[in-house]
């Protein structure tokens, strides 16, 4: 059995130190990874340690002794939950406004109790309330053994006589002790989805946020690392990785106090957003995620991505579907005759399904352009006169399936749904509309919404109970933020995030299994409380396959490969070998003109599509290793390999064209069973090309991860794809 009876071990001690003559220690520990929390004499409640796992449990009690003696302004400076307007002067994890006005807010130990929720998770709580006030505070943790993986987020209630106002309200308050601190963040926009940036941190505070509402992680996603010490590398250092499960906006304070320790602060971003609770009234903040790591990003990234198949992501163990998508193929343009060429199309290609996406509805303002339409969610009737359900006939007489495109929360000011409803739609009363693709986000707080949303999902399944797909797109951000339905307009960003959710609830509670793509004009909006209810995201809308390896390879740290829907589509030089490749390091999908492909070019997507089916297992359930960066090396190499390390795929891109670059020594390969001997070929072959790997050669797996293969990447083959098969 494993050891999570260390996770319930919470030991209370007295402990001969003056500064605390008598302590609690409350110990968090997963498989590698322990979180110490410490309740002072004064019943202030502290992180003292947060990092790699000791051996003896006794010991997180004396770590206090190897610091020095904290004074009671340093001793604040850890807190578990920092309030403000008492004794701390840090940034706060909470500030509030009481019923009768005073700003000041201390939080004091009451109780903690850890519970096993299943075998390898438990639960622990830990409460706390103002000695003045009838302010109370939970904290909960909760720990995945295996992965090395805790949420965390917190309960805020009162007893007040009124209203109480929470100014700030985070989920999650860490503090790390290290030399120096390295963060690894992203920014990006349309296109250019996670670009990263690592830097050493500064003393002070550093944010990273969003504040647009929907589409909330386009300019900036939630996710994080932090190096303690060193940069890690994919191997080596200490590392956290951390984000908010949040699909709105969110805050992350990072900040170096005068110590040389690190305080992360993340939660709900408060601008805007004070929040208003009645007596008695619980707010439950949304879930803040970290791993550590003291292996490197590899194992930090491996444990995400094996916590998130098994705990998060909507059948993360599952299956998924490939497909053929019309948006590149056709966009506005296209008819009823068209689409059934693209069905069969879909059959020929070999593929899953067919995915139809944006222009198939409105009629008064017909959805020909993205003016127009979007709201009325019925076909149009010049363009599809027999409806969805002829096409999702004909689709199943194609032996295919079919899947559907829809932007529920969103309308064009040209819409039937606006003239209805302008109530509906988020916007200034007194001020000029100002879009943002032509359209206006609707407002999800209001419950009428909420049901008109679910309405569109509903319909399409009631009326088509044979659609397999759904692509959930979201292409606005929220300006001009104003609810027609709320009373209190600070609520809204998080009333809309709120709304959303439930609206997703109820999708999942009647239609629990249908495979849906999580899509904000890209990348727009991933992170794992939406990706609860999706399986899968679509990372960017740039399918340039170059691009495509940079962008997945980022997402990669965050997010296992099945969740990553990548298309094969005609942007880019690269032959379409190159960007089938790069799709298959994923979801793999097409949307492109079938119609348009040479006959090679034709036969080779087919035999794709067959190599991928034997190897998708693997992409999607495998272990992945980054081999070699493509920010650092010529050629970028990603491998995946399956739990019983049987079977391996590895990828190999040349990422710099200057003369003679490529592979000119074996790269090292990672995650194979030392002992065994692993036959290696070259698959997805090019028709008509032959392969300079020889392939009866057999290695041991020692060899391999100690000397490596060499793919022989350069100029001419620019991509290629191997394949280890244990003997
Ligand atoms: C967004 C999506 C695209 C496509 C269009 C349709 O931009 O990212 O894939 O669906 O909307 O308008």
């Amino acid at each position: 059995m494993r050891l999570p009876l260390l996770l319930n071990l919470v030991a209370c001690c007295f402990f001969s130190s003056t500064v605390f003559p008598q302590t609690k220690t409350i110990p968090l520990e997963t498989k590698r990874h322990a979180l110490v929390l410490r309740v002072s004499d004064q019943k202030d409640v502290h992180i003292c340690y947060l990092g790699k796992r000791l051996h003896q449990i006794g010991e997180y009690e004396t770590i206090q002794d190897v610091y020095k003696q904290a004074t009671d302004y340093t001793g604040l400076l850890n807190s578990a939950y920092t309030p403000s307007g008492s004794r701390n002067l840090a940034e706060p994890a909470i500030s509030v406004t009481h019923a009768d006005g005073n700003q000041s807010l201390d939080l004091r130990y009451v109780s903690h109790e850890t519970q096993q929720l299943a075998d390898g998770i438990s639960l622990l709580e830990i409460t706390l309330k103002d000695p003045v006030y009838p302010f109370e505070v939970r904290l909960f943790y909760k720990a995945y053994f295996d992965d090395d993986v805790v949420e965390q987020w917190s309960q805020i209630k009162h007893q007040e006589r009124g209203t109480v106002t929470l100014h700030k309200f985070a989920s999650a308050n860490l503090h790390l002790k290290a030399n120096a601190y390295w963060l690894r963040q992203y920014y990006g926009d349309w296109a250019r989805e996670m670009q990263p940036e690592e830097e050493r941190l500064t003393h002070g505070i550093k944010v990273l946020d969003s504040k647009l509402g929907t589409r909330a992680h386009l300019f900036q996603p939630p996710v994080f690392m932090v190096s303690l010490d060193r940069p890690a590398t994919e191997r080596e250092g200490e590392v956290l990785l951390g984000s908010l499960q949040w699909s709105g906006n969110f805050r992350t304070d990072l900040e170096l106090d005068p110590q040389n320790n690190l305080r992360i602060i993340s939660g709900v971003n408060n601008y805007a957003s004070d929040y208003s609770i009645e007596k008695g009234e619980v707010f439950t903040t949304p879930i803040f995620m970290y791993t550590f790591s003291a292996q490197g990003k590899g194992l930090a990234s491996r444990n995400l991505h094996n916590w998130a198949r098994n705990h998060k992501l909507l059948d993360g163990n599952g299956q998924r579907l490939t497909l053929l998508n019309n948006w590149e193929a056709t966009y506005f343009d296209f008819n009823e005759e068209k689409l059934k060429d693209l069905l069969k199309d879909t059959k020929k290609l070999g593929v899953d399904l067919f995915l139809l996406d944006d222009g198939w509805f409105a009629n008064k303002y017909p959805r020909n352009g993205d003016t127009a339409g979007l709201g009325d969610w019925e076909e149009n009737r010049s363009k599809l006169p027999n409806g969805i359900s002829t096409l999702v006939k004909e689709a199943s007489a194609n032996g295919v399936k079919f899947g559907i495109w829809i932007e529920p929360e969103m309308v064009n000011p040209k819409s039937e749904l606006y003239e209805t409803h302008p109530d509906w739609v988020i916007k200034q009363p007194n001020r000029d509309e100002y879009y943002f693709r032509n359209q206006l986000v609707l407002d999800l707080s209001n419950p009428q919404v909420q049901d008109f949303v679910f309405g569109v999902v509903d319909d399409l399944f009631t009326k088509n109970p044979d659609l397999a797909y759904i692509k959930w797109d979201c292409n606005a951000v929220i300006y001009n933020a104003y609810s027609a339905h709320l009373n209190n307009q600070s609520h809204l960003y998080i009333e809309y995030v709120r709304g959303l959710y439930k609206v997703l609830e109820r999708v999942r509670s009647k239609y629990p299994t249908v495979p849906m793509m999580l899509c904000s004009g890209g990348g727009g909006r991933v992170d794992y409380a939406a990706l609860q209810y999706f399986t899968e995201y679509w990372p960017s809308d740039n399918t340039d396959p170059m691009e495509r390896i940079f962008i997945q390879w980022e997402n990669s740290y965050f997010y296992p490969a099945i969740a990553s829907a990548n298309h094969v589509t005609d942007w880019g030089k690269q032959p379409i070998k190159f960007r089938t490749d790069v799709a298959m390091m994923g979801k793999l999908g097409f949307d492109i003109v079938v119609d348009h492909l040479n006959d090679n070019d034709l036969k080779f997507c087919q035999n794709a599509v067959q190599t991928y089916n034997g190897i998708k297992e693997i992409i999607w359930h495998g272990d992945q290793y980054r081999l070699t960066h493509p920010r650092e090396n010529s050629v970028a190499s990603m491998l995946f390999v399956d739990k019983a390390k049987d079977n391996g795929v590895m990828f190999a891109y040349l990422v710099n064209n200057r003369y003679d670059e490529g592979s000119h020594l074996p790269i090292r390969l990672e995650g194979l069973d030392p002992e065994r001997r692993y036959r290696i070929s070259e698959i997805n072959l090019y028709p008509g090309t032959s392969s300079p790997i020889a392939h009866e050669q057999v290695y041991s797996g020692d060899f391999l991860m100690k000397i490596g293969f060499n793919p022989q990447v350069r100029k001419g083959r620019e991509s290629v794809i191997l394949q280890m098969e244990a003997e």
